[in-house]
């Protein structure tokens, strides 16, 4: 559910019209939406009412300081995987407790920052990493609170990039040997044993690994507590997917009932680190058609956005919805086309031998569900300065970050 529609044959996102932004902003340009989000926000929310837990949004997919304070306004907390996401969070008014911390490289100075300001806890994802947390903690005269983020080997069933809850994937620590590992951390004078926590992977369409991880889980936590280890949390990581295109991914009331009786004994609070889930569907690319060209048998869009600024379809080969700004092109039948960018990379694509509308140099192409995983992982490659972010709240936009200029590119750079 969006709140980008055709309105007086042009796709607006709520009341904007897409070529308002276009021409006010120019392109390319991510477009967010902000009611979309809040939206979201409050179904994810609603669907587990009733249980204990604590949202934390995973700062990765859109770590825009005007999204991370929407998202804040709702009461969710944080998942942060480094210490400039934890700047963010901050500097956007999260509430230090209500963040999680996850990641196989966590640096000293990191863990020093986290534990000055207090944060929830800390997913530790190796035996190293609890040694450091340890010493560091020691050497400021704090108590480290820590889940271990235990590595199930469940199958996600999905990219193998963002797979990570398998046992050849680095993330955690594998389940046959972690009741060690909890022993001897509780052993640390400056760590406390608080939670456990598990991440299997992204763009997750299927219930049953996430069932098949909790009931693992659930195991653990009940092992642990004859052993007299008590955990508070049970951190649920995030990875439920949305509709990109065809998939019908479980909603968040779904997954909420799958999971309450697994977990409805155990005592623990639960914490959920959702991402793509609460922006994805709430962000579009939108980009401009510079040329179309055939070469042989094949017809090119090429557009001004490209991979440096939305990597996902270079990276995964993912699919991003391609709409027409104005939808009468979208009636005058389709053009099996790839949608290229100006970069110099045959992998530089937004889609390939794509059914699209017939566009033409000038018109305006929004790529859908953009708004997870988009800016975040973009780029000045080919020296493209990195594009605009806008947020449309009604009938009226903000410009969320500007446009990079070509001064910026070279800002931190010495010519000796
Ligand atoms: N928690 C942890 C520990 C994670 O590593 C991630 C994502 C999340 C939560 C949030 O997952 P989500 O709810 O967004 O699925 N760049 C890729 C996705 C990488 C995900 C990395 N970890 C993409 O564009 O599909």
């Amino acid at each position: 559910m969006h709140y980008f529609s055709y309105q007086h044959g042009e796709l607006h996102c709520e009341g904007v019209p897409l070529s308002r932004i276009a021409d006010e902003v120019g392109t390319p340009v991510y477009v967010y939406s902000r009611q979309t989000l809040v939206r979201h926000c409050r179904v994810f929310r609603e669907a587990f009412a009733g249980i204990p837990h604590t949202i934390c949004f995973a700062v990765k997919a859109n770590s825009n300081l005007s999204v991370l304070r929407t998202i804040a306004g709702e009461g969710i907390g944080a998942d942060i995987v480094s210490g400039g996401e934890l700047f963010r969070a901050l500097k956007a008014g999260i509430d230090p407790a209500m963040i999680v911390y996850a990641g196989v490289g966590k640096q000293s100075h990191e863990i020093a920052r986290a534990l000055e300001i207090g944060i929830k806890m800390f997913n530790v994802e190796s035996r190293g990493e609890m040694d450091v947390i340890q010493q560091v903690a020691k050497s400021l005269g704090k108590v480290a609170p820590i889940a271990i983020r235990v590595n199930p080997n469940v199958d996600a069933g999905t990219h193998p990039y963002i797979s990570t809850g398998l046992r050849q994937n680095k993330f955690g620590i594998g389940i046959e040997g972690v009741m060690d590992d909890y022993q001897y951390a509780h052993g640390l004078s400056h760590v406390e044993v608080v939670g456990v926590h598990c991440h299997i992977g992204s763009q997750l369409t299927d219930i049953q690994p996430f069932v098949d991880a909790l009931q693992i889980i659930r195991q653990l936590v009940l092992d642990l507590r004859e052993q007299g280890i008590v955990l508070r949390y049970l951190d649920m990581g995030g990875g439920l997917g949305i509709r990109y295109n065809a998939e019908t991914p479980p909603s968040p009331e779904e997954l909420a009932r799958a999971i309450r009786p697994i977990v409805a004994d155990l005592g623990c609070e639960l914490i959920f680190e959702p991402g793509r889930v609460l922006v994805g569907n709430a962000g579009i690319f939108l980009t401009r058609v510079i040329y179309t060209k055939s070469n042989y048998e094949r017809k090119f869009i090429v557009v001004d956005g490209a991979m440096n600024d939305l990597a996902r379809p270079s990276l995964y080969g993912s699919y991003h919805d391609i709409l027409p700004a104005d939808e009468a092109a979208g009636r005058q039948g389709t053009a099996l086309a790839d949608v290229v960018g100006p970069i110099c990379e045959t992998g530089d694509f937004f889609a390939r031998e794509r059914s699209v509308a017939p566009f033409a140099a000038g018109d305006l192409m929004a790529l859908m569900s953009a708004g997870a995983y988009g800016f975040t992982m973009s780029s000045n490659y080919n020296s493209r300065p990195r594009v605009a972010e806008v947020m449309v709240d009604g009938d009226t936009y903000r410009v969320v970050r500007r446009r990079e200029t070509f001064d910026d590119l070279v800002r931190l750079e010495e010519e000796v």
